[in-house]
């Protein structure tokens, strides 16, 4: 079948946050969002009707897919839930997991040699607040989990934590950060499957094949 996902509503995350601390200051995560974007160039490639909640990066919007940009966690949550209901939640952003207590105005004016504190609160677990849903919960599911050792083990482990259906894990000791290259490890509850080491537009074009598969099955 050509567009196995024609019909289909997947909404992606993908690229870091940002989180003010001041007009001028913020804290975020290291993330280039390229293999969240290329996810979801491939699944509309494959037909589905995808929307793209994206942190600041340096990429275009993907072709043929709906992006909506935002900065803040708060405002990716916002906007994931605003483009349900879906078949398909993939969240691929590195998002911060915290952000300051409070985001000031005005540019903060420090004094030489005095070290301020930046108060921190708990960002929402984008994830695990979709994963948990009791209404239009997404039928698939699924996260990422980025680890330097014992990948599939932390991957099981956090597929129960968040309460999603897959988490693809990638070994990121190598130079995955920000390069083209990656290999992942589908890991559901009964089942694990491995990729190859190749092109973040291969790997994307393989996830978009097995989420073609799954919802054929389960949505
Ligand atoms: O807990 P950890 O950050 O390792 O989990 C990674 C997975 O959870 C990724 O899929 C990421 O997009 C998602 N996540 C999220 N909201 C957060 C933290 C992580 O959606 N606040």
């Amino acid at each position: 079948m050509t567009n196995p996902l024609a019909g289909r509503r997947i909404v992606i995350t993908a690229g870091p946050t940002l989180e003010a601390i001041d007009p001028v200051r913020f804290i975020s995560n290291r993330s280039s969002g390229k293999q969240g974007y290329a996810i979801a160039e491939a699944c509309a490639v494959l037909g589905a009707n995808v929307v793209l909640v994206s942190g600041p990066t340096a990429l275009n919007d993907p072709a043929g897919v709906e992006t909506i940009r935002i900065e803040s966690a708060r405002d990716m949550l916002a906007a994931v839930e605003g483009a349900l209901p879906a078949d398909v939640f993939i969240a691929v952003a590195a998002v911060a997991d915290w952000r300051p207590a409070e985001a000031h105005d005005k540019k903060i004016k420090g004094n030489k040699g005095e070290m301020a504190a930046l108060p921190l609160v708990e960002n929402p677990d984008i994830l695990k607040t979709i994963s948990q849903r009791t209404e239009a919960r997404p039928g698939l599911v699924i996260g990422f989990a980025a680890e330097t050792h014992d990948v599939e083990d932390h991957a099981r482990q956090k597929l129960g934590r968040k309460g999603c259906d897959w988490i693809i894990a990638n070994d990121v000791s190598g130079d995955v950060m920000g390069g083209d290259e990656n290999a992942v490890a589908i890991v559901s509850r009964d089942d694990v499957w491995r990729s190859q080491r190749t092109s973040k537009s291969e790997i994307a074009r393989l996830i978009a094949g097995r989420i073609a598969d799954a919802v054929e099955e389960t949505c």
